[in-house]
């Protein structure tokens, strides 16, 4: 069904995120039935230009992309183009805000998609204009980008700044990673299913990897990169998101608030380490110069913005402990980095082995463990590795796996995440945004690693490989070892 018309005024609209990643996912909406002409999309920059600059720009982008050929697709672009305007100014400037009152009304969604050193005054200009007040005539919803503050403090004062503006029913914290298909289907496979949720706990799971590995070095965003690393960039908001997606309680019900507390209470449960701990239970790398495939990689200290004497890390391997009664004696074994043989998200579930295995042909030990694979990118799907028998008049094991993958209608390839997140601010359900006290819960797990690193100097790994040989030590020296990304690139 067509959702509630809106008004989409994006901050920051010239810039790589609307091109890359929102237009993209409006287009979809609109080419499944959900949005319509009552959705515009007003882009606000700094460029000086009007609503033809900004169309033709979109519409390069999208050529330059090979994203032309689909007659269904071209017509929803075009379509969603013609409800495209733009205004352009200063974001601290009021003029601004005192053109862009004349030009809304009714529902609208401020989508902040700036650097973040713009979110707080941004929001407080639009809440002195009275911009940000609901009426009858229309709600006002506010989408705010990562990075969400670089550490806690910065993010608690920056959770204080906005709620001092707006409450927070009026907050979608965006992590695009809650948008993935996989990653929505963790609550689904537990949840919905018994055979799953009844052996979710420490009685029978071993172990969890969750995985974010990349191909892609830094390339153009090394200010950007230089100033956040592996760690801050993907961990606590992406992994962390999953983390708490596959470890919260079964929530009261699917109402935003109780999907969230359940969420935030996994986030404080993560064990607070001191420093030494931090140091012993993670490890840090940065990619030197080499090739992947044909492309060649320069050192990370030799990329465009990148200080020659920089420590930042490009890799980030964590374990944690989440105290709770479910997870007692867990490890949660995270691992992120650029640079590196294949991309490959993913979450690795790992049971116990079977206390006997009086197969003739098997030694209890031998039997591979059972795992539950939740493949979020690429090649999407659930996977179930087991024990059968092997064909034949001797019993004799092996492993096997029980495969789910999307139908190919489902086309996720072109997805990006934001599709459904979009879909839910516009229907009002903030169950997949972040709260405040969950972002900060995040932060202040991640805090004594950043500690930890501060004078540290990360290990170098090759590109093309699986990451610092110091990441295998800290799961090998507890009897495990990662799970193998090297796939074929998809
Ligand atoms: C972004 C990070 O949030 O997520 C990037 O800033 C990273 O560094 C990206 O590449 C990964 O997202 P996806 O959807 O491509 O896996």
């Amino acid at each position: 069904a067509v959702l509630p018309p809106a008004t989409l005024v994006i901050f920051g609209a010239t810039g790589d995120l609307t091109a890359r990643l929102l237009m993209p996912a409006l287009t979809t909406l609109r080419r499944q039935g959900y949005l319509d002409d009552g959705h515009g999309v007003l882009g606000i920059g700094h460029s000086e230009g009007d609503a033809t600059m900004l169309r033709d720009k979109l519409d390069a982008f999208r050529a330059e992309k090979g994203g032309e050929g689909d007659a269904d697709k071209d017509a929803a672009w075009s379509a969603l183009l013609d409800q495209v305007d733009y205004l352009s100014g200063d974001f601290e400037d009021d003029a601004l805000y005192a053109s862009l009152a004349e030009r809304i009304e009714g529902n609208v969604v401020f989508y902040l998609a700036v650097p973040p050193k713009f979110f707080a005054p941004i929001v407080e200009k639009l809440a002195s204009c009275g911009l940000t007040k609901e009426s009858d005539a229309g709600w006002r919803r506010i989408i705010i980008e990562k990075p969400f503050g670089h550490d806690l403090e910065s993010a608690a004062a920056l959770n204080a700044r906005l709620l001092a503006c707006v409450p927070e029913t009026q907050l979608y914290r965006i992590d695009h990673f809650l948008g993935k298909e996989t990653v929505q289907n963790i609550v689904v496979a537990r949840f919905a299913n018994t055979i799953i949720e009844k052996i979710w706990n420490s009685d029978c799971i071993d172990s969890v990897q969750i995985t974010a590995a990349e191909t892609v070095d830094v390339g153009t965003r090394g200010s950007f990169y230089d100033a956040t690393g592996a760690l801050r960039d993907m961990v606590p908001n992406h992994l962390f998101q999953i983390l708490a997606t596959l470890a919260m309680e079964p929530p009261a019900s699917f109402d935003a608030e109780s999907v969230r507390d359940e969420k935030a209470k996994v986030l404080r449960a993560i064990r607070l380490y001191d420093p030494a701990e931090a140091a012993e239970n993670s490890v840090r790398g940065r990619y030197g110069a080499g090739r992947i495939g044909d492309r060649t990689i320069p050192a990370y200290r030799d990329t465009p913005d990148v200080a020659a004497d920089s420590r930042t890390e490009t890799y980030a391997a964590l374990k944690l402990m989440v105290d709770s009664w479910r997870w007692a004696g867990v490890p949660f074994y995270l691992r992120t980095g650029k640079a590196l043989t294949a991309r490959d998200t993913e979450v690795v579930v790992t049971f116990r082995q079977v206390p006997f295995a009086h197969f003739p042909r098997t030694r209890g030990a031998d039997l591979p463990a059972n795992r539950i694979v939740f493949q979020i990118q690429p090649d999407e799907g659930i996977d179930m590795d087991v024990s059968i028998k092997q064909p034949g008049p001797e019993v004799a094991t092996e492993g096997a796996t029980l495969a789910y993958r999307y139908p190919r209608s489902a086309d996720l390839a072109h997805l990006t995440g934001y599709e459904s997140l979009l879909h839910d601010v516009l229907t009002g359900d903030q169950s997949l945004f972040q709260r405040a006290d969950a972002i900060e819960a995040g932060w202040r797990a991640v805090q004594p690693f950043l500690d930890a690193w501060r004078e540290s100097e990360p290990e170098t790994y090759e590109p093309g490989g699986t990451g610092p040989a110091a990441a295998d030590r800290l799961i090998e020296r507890d009897g495990r070892r990662w799970h193998s990304i090297a796939r074929p690139e998809g």
